[in-house]
């Protein structure tokens, strides 16, 4: 039987390598076995940034980046958060049932509010109420991300558990869906923090739509160490990510990549890192340009895929209400 998915993705910035060996690739290959639901989380994204023009632009462009991947509007539901008000009032019911210490113990909030100190809002801190709404609203089975919101569905399946204490089996408990390889993409001039949207360096992420000049200046660039050996050694954090880049997106085996670069330099092993990429990148950016020609185009698929996903959320959030007491 086909199972509900559910997946995120903020309109916050550049999306880069790390979105979409985490994520997106995985959404693309899981389209064909699941009933797919890929939401563009506007309302997440202005947790922290709300410049209007901007977001008005990141959220097309995101959109843009998801279908030249190849997130397939026939097959799955592709919509954007804030189009489906159901999102905002689910928050809402769902913030009366979480215990302020769940939210206390979440390390994303804690990370945030020392980068931005002046700007920390309720809405960064209720973050993980309006993903866990996300998720029940459409009784989802699965939720494919990477290794950084796992903190977040474990918060989801306990609210969901909480919830179906009291009123009986409302929620499904939804499983995450994180891949064994491309997790956890770290940044380039730091490999001690996640690659992020939110992180300010200038060459810490691999975008999607950077050319093949750029991407070079940033593999040269990364940080690795003195120990010349190109292996698959986790205490050595910086080739451990861009071997692992490489594993992700050549197909090989650890052994057939560690056999091939034996013997080989660091500056080698980038210049084949940086080409490898390029190639991967290329074909989704020329399909990039294509769709962008047709804005418009974009405007008419996100506004089908909120009248599916509401049609979706809406009883859902009904029953909920319902069960409550609420009129
Ligand atoms: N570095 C990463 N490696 C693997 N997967 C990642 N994801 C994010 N970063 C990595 C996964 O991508 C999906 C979209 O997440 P996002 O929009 O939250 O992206 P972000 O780059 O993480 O953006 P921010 O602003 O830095 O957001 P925070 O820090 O709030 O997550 C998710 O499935 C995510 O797991």
């Amino acid at each position: 039987m086909r199972k509900r998915l559910f997946s995120g993705i903020q309109p916050n910035g550049s999306i880069h390598l790390g979105n979409y060996l985490g994520a997106i690739r995985n959404w693309v290959n899981l389209q064909d076995e699941d009933d797919c639901l890929f939401c563009i989380v506007d309302l997440h994204a202005i947790t922290i940034d709300r410049n209007p023009e901007v977001l008005r632009k990141e959220i097309r462009e995101t959109a843009g980046i998801l279908l030249a991947c190849g997130i397939d509007p026939e097959k799955s539901t592709l919509f954007v958060q804030s189009n489906v008000c159901a999102h905002s009032e689910m928050t809402w019911i769902i913030n009366c049932f979480t215990p302020f210490g769940w939210l206390n113990r979440m390390t994303q909030f804690k990370e945030k509010s020392k980068d931005h100190q002046k700007d920390v809002s309720v809405g960064l801190f209720d973050y993980p109420v309006l993903m866990a709404s996300d998720i029940l609203l459409y009784k989802t089975d699965l939720v494919a991300v990477g290794e950084d919101q796992k903190q977040h569905l474990e918060f989801t399946r306990n609210i969901a558990q909480r919830i179906n204490s009291i009123y009986g089996d409302m929620f499904v408990i939804p499983e995450p869906l994180i891949p064994n390889n491309g997790a956890r993409i770290m940044g380039l001039h730091d490999p001690t923090r996640k690659m992020s949207k939110s992180e300010a360096g200038k060459y810490h992420a691999i975008n999607m739509l950077d050319p093949p000049e750029e991407i070079r200046y940033k593999i040269m660039r990364a940080q690795t160490d003195s120990d010349r050996r190109i292996s698959f050694d986790r205490a050595r954090s910086g080739i451990f990510n861009l071997i692992t880049i490489y594993e992700c997106l050549s197909g090989s085996t650890r052994e057939e990549i560690e056999k091939s670069f034996n013997g080989m330099g660091y500056e080698e092993f980038k210049e084949e890192l940086s080409v490898l990429i390029s190639e991967t990148l290329k074909p989704i950016q020329a399909r990039y340009r294509k769709i962008m020609e047709n804005p418009d185009d974009i405007d008419v698929i996100l506004i089908d895929g909120a009248d599916r996903a509401s049609a979706m959320a809406g009883p859902v959030l009904f029953e909920f209400k319902d069960r409550i007491g609420l009129w």
